[in-house]
């Protein structure tokens, strides 16, 4: 029988790898045969450890199981799926798994993250096979057709970059990918990176077969230890298996991957920055132009695309341009990894068409807060981000739609706040973390986020408050305008959305000191 129980570091986080070993130790003693599988996790992490049991009707879950549930699962029969108060009934049809469109995320939580053979008989590997079959200039306009936009949160269309690395003329180019996931509230990049590395390493050997790129590398932050061995050993395994290294699947395509550490610097996920690090320098933006698609790493042309862009790719490739087009809404073609967090009752992953609105995300799939209070601020995009007010929620998830009311999608990021939050101290907390992750180029940014600081920190102590939120509109205006990169020149979009939806929080009763 075969039961699956995750490896994800979210599952792990609560206790999977222990619920993993007392499964294998009662089937032991009990003189039963289990074959456990270490899976990726299906996003539905309140109910981790979530262990699935395989029976010939589909799978059961049941979750979330605590060791101490393990020999009463036993008991009553569930490696043929028998009821338990943890049956939670068929994976397939639990309401959050069937109201996805799962695409990229299809076989997470599916398969053995690690096993090449899994990934092929999930439709591994047809994406590629499929570009092989077509010149550079076809792949590029098969991406190009399919709407897909840049998931790292800037949303640039994925094959106008291709086709600038594609027509320009270097005797080396370079496949990166941005996989320095800074941004609070978001981990789709690291589930799928332990859940289906196969499919990064597939998407990015895609990108260098379409452009004529031999080397790749992926940018990891160091904070995501079991992301890292995952694609350690999914990269030895395409070695092995003839899938990377000097013949691409036989061809005469050759293509050299290699994961490299950050070290914890949040301005490492810009991508300019990213390829100072990468190049073995300190990490300070770069000025655009020259763009890093002519002039990347080592100065020749380079994709640096997010893993979710990547990841996207082999789908586009198997199905066609036109079926992932025929998701999403307006100009935001596809599906998003969107990424559920904070005061919620069900957090997790869903992988949903563009168009959905906020609401039903967070109160159809995550069920509205944990705490039980109202939905007071929802920031979507990460901390740089706006925060909408719970009467903004009918919002259509879509990159237009959010930049409409001033507010972006960034990488997918939902963190929700209850009726309980400070939003004055929200936007210093912006400014603050401005402060600490500034690379220090630019002086809007590296003087401007502190000085911010110190006007928050007046305004909550109610020192001068109509001169000193003067001061904050005016700062957030110099910073928008004259910030060299997205870190200084977006920090305004949570402090303005705080300031002008929250105005009541800039004007609380200060409290004697005790
Ligand atoms: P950007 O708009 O400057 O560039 C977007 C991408 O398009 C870049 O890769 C750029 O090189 C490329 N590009 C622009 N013009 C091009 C052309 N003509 N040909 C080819 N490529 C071209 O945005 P940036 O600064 O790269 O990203 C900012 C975004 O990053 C923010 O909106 C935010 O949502 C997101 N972000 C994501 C984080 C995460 O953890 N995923 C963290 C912080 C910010
Ligand atoms: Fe560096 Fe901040 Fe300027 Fe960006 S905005 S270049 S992080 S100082």
């Amino acid at each position: 029988v075969k039961v699956f129980v995750p490896v994800d570091a979210a599952a792990l986080s609560v206790g999977a790898e222990a619920v993993a070993k007392a499964v294998a130790r009662e089937a032991e003693a009990r003189g039963l045969s289990v074959e456990i599988i270490r899976n990726g996790t299906r996003g539905m992490l309140w109910l981790e450890p979530l262990v699935e049991v395989e029976t010939p009707d589909g799978r059961i879950a049941y979750g979330p199981v605590a060791t101490g549930d393990v020999a009463g699962l036993f008991d009553s029969g569930f490696l043929s799926g028998a009821a338990h108060e943890l049956n939670l009934g068929k994976t397939e049809e639990l309401d959050w798994m069937k109201r996805q469109q799962r695409v990229t995320f299809e076989r997470i939580g599916v398969t053995d993250p690690l096993s090449l053979s899994d990934y092929r008989t999930y439709d591994g590997l047809k994406g590629l096979q499929k570009a092989l079959s077509l010149t550079g200039a076809e792949i590029v306009e098969t991406v190009r057709a399919s709407g897909l936009r840049g998931r790292g949160g800037a949303g640039f269309p994925t094959g106008i970059k291709w086709k600038t690395v594609h027509d320009a003329q270097a005797e080396q180019k370079y496949i990166v990918c941005n996989a320095d996931e800074g941004d609070s509230g978001t981990f789709a990049d690291r589930m799928l990176m332990e859940g289906d590395p196969f499919l990064l390493i597939e998407g990015m050997t895609i990108a260098a077969v379409a452009v004529g790129a031999t080397r790749g590398y992926i940018y990891l932050r160091s904070e995501y230890p079991h992301a890292h061995k995952a694609l350690s050993r999914a990269i030895l395994k395409a070695e092995n298996a003839g899938l990377l290294g000097d013949s691409v699947l036989g061809t005469n395509h050759a293509f050299h991957l290699e994961v490299r550490l950050g070290a914890g610097a949040y301005i490492c996920g810009e991508e300019t920055s990213l390829l100072e690090s990468l190049e073995g320098k300190r990490a300070i933006v770069r000025a655009k132009p020259p763009i890093p698609a002519l002039k990347g790493l080592f100065a020749k042309p380079t994709i640096v695309n997010n893993v979710l862009s990547f990841a996207a790719v082999p789908w586009i490739l198997q199905h066609g341009a036109q079926a992932y087009a025929d998701y999403g809404m307006g100009r935001s073609r596809g599906t998003l990894p969107v990424q559920l967090g904070g005061n919620i009752k069900r957090g997790g992953l869903v992988e949903l068409a563009f168009g959905i609105s906020l609401r039903e995300i967070i109160e159809d799939l995550g069920g509205g807060t944990l705490s039980g209070r109202p939905i007071r601020a929802v920031q979507v995009g990460g901390p740089l981000g706006a925060y909408l007010t719970a009467g903004q929620l009918d919002v259509a998830m879509d990159y237009e739609a959010l930049a409409s009311i001033k507010a972006m999608l960034g990488h997918g990021g939902i963190v929700v706040f209850d009726d309980t939050v400070d939003m004055a101290r929200q936007a210093r907390f912006a400014f603050e973390f401005c402060a600490k992750e500034s690379c220090g180029k630019c002086t809007p940014c590296r003087i401007g986020a502190t000085r911010g600081v110190e006007t928050m920190d007046r305004i909550i102590a109610g020192h001068e408050r109509p001169k000193n939120i003067a001061v904050l509109r005016d700062l957030n205006k110099l910073m928008t305008d004259a910030s060299l990169c997205a870190m200084g020149g977006l920090t305004p979009m949570p402090v303005m959305s705080a300031l002008n939806h929250f105005a009541e929080d800039f004007d609380r009763p200060v409290l004697p000191l005790a």
